[in-house]
């Protein structure tokens, strides 16, 4: 299946994953973990809503908010929020090579990511140093309360020789957080092995930096449920 120029990934949305979600939600563990949060969604509700955006994204439903003609942006990151209410915001990103988006934070919200088509290189601050992952088509990654990282867009080289994807195809993903954004904050990794915070930002956008489009308003009550699906 093509949707706007986007190539349904091998691994997404398999029911292994599901099944993982499922487990996930009724861990009583992470039922107690969440009740201290300030959303009522927890990392794996956000998993699967990225999820579901992912697959909506590949069905077409979201064409109207996409570039015209499937010509995705080659100079800027790129995004354009595909859900939002009162307890999350939904949104996919279109990455371009060397644009990182500096290392951050999400401030007092919870995020989640799955990867769309392309890869991402993703430097976790582990509280010594930065590790990297790739995270390639059909992975996805949740970021707690207190993550700090940079991504950027792999290198085409990290998708190996046998990827079908062309220097000019997308890398994107599709991002959830909650509650929705209102804040991120930016570091440096000091000589010294720490970070110094250099600046706060207020936005409800997770990439300051990126051109958007396709803002949708917030439609009022929270219109999402901690096990179910979207009402
Ligand atoms: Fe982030």
């Amino acid at each position: 299946m093509r949707s706007a120029g986007i190539t349904r990934p091998a691994r997404i949305v398999s029911p292994h994953f599901s099944a993982a979600n499922s487990r996930l939600s009724t861990d009583i563990t992470d039922r107690a973990v969440a009740s201290a949060l300030p959303t009522r969604l927890r990392p794996a509700d956000l998993l699967r809503l990225t999820d579901e955006g992912a697959e909506d994204v590949l069905a077409g439903r979201y064409d109207h908010l996409f570039p015209a003609g499937g010509l995705w942006p080659t100079e800027n990151r790129w995004a354009t929020r595909l859900i939002a209410d009162d307890e999350v915001d939904v949104w996919l990103i279109s990455w371009v090579p060397d644009s990182s988006t500096e290392l951050h934070d999400h401030a007092g919200s919870l995020g989640a990511l799955t990867v769309l088509s392309g890869a991402l290189s993703e430097f976790r601050w582990n509280g010594r140093e930065l590790r990297e992952r790739t995270l390639t088509a059909g992975d996805q990654a949740s970021f707690p309360l207190g993550w700090v990282h940079d991504v950027v867009r792999a290198p085409d080289l990290a998708l190996g020789a046998k990827s079908e994807l062309g220097p000019m195809d997308p890398t994107l993903s599709v991002h959830a957080y909650s509650p929705p954004l209102t804040a991120m904050s930016y570091y440096e990794v000091t000589g010294h092995g720490t970070l110094r915070r250099t600046r706060t930002v207020l936005t409800d956008e997770p990439e300051p930096g990126a051109v958007t489009s396709g803002i949708l308003p917030n439609p009022g009550p929270a219109t999402h449920t901690p096990e179910g699906d979207v009402k």
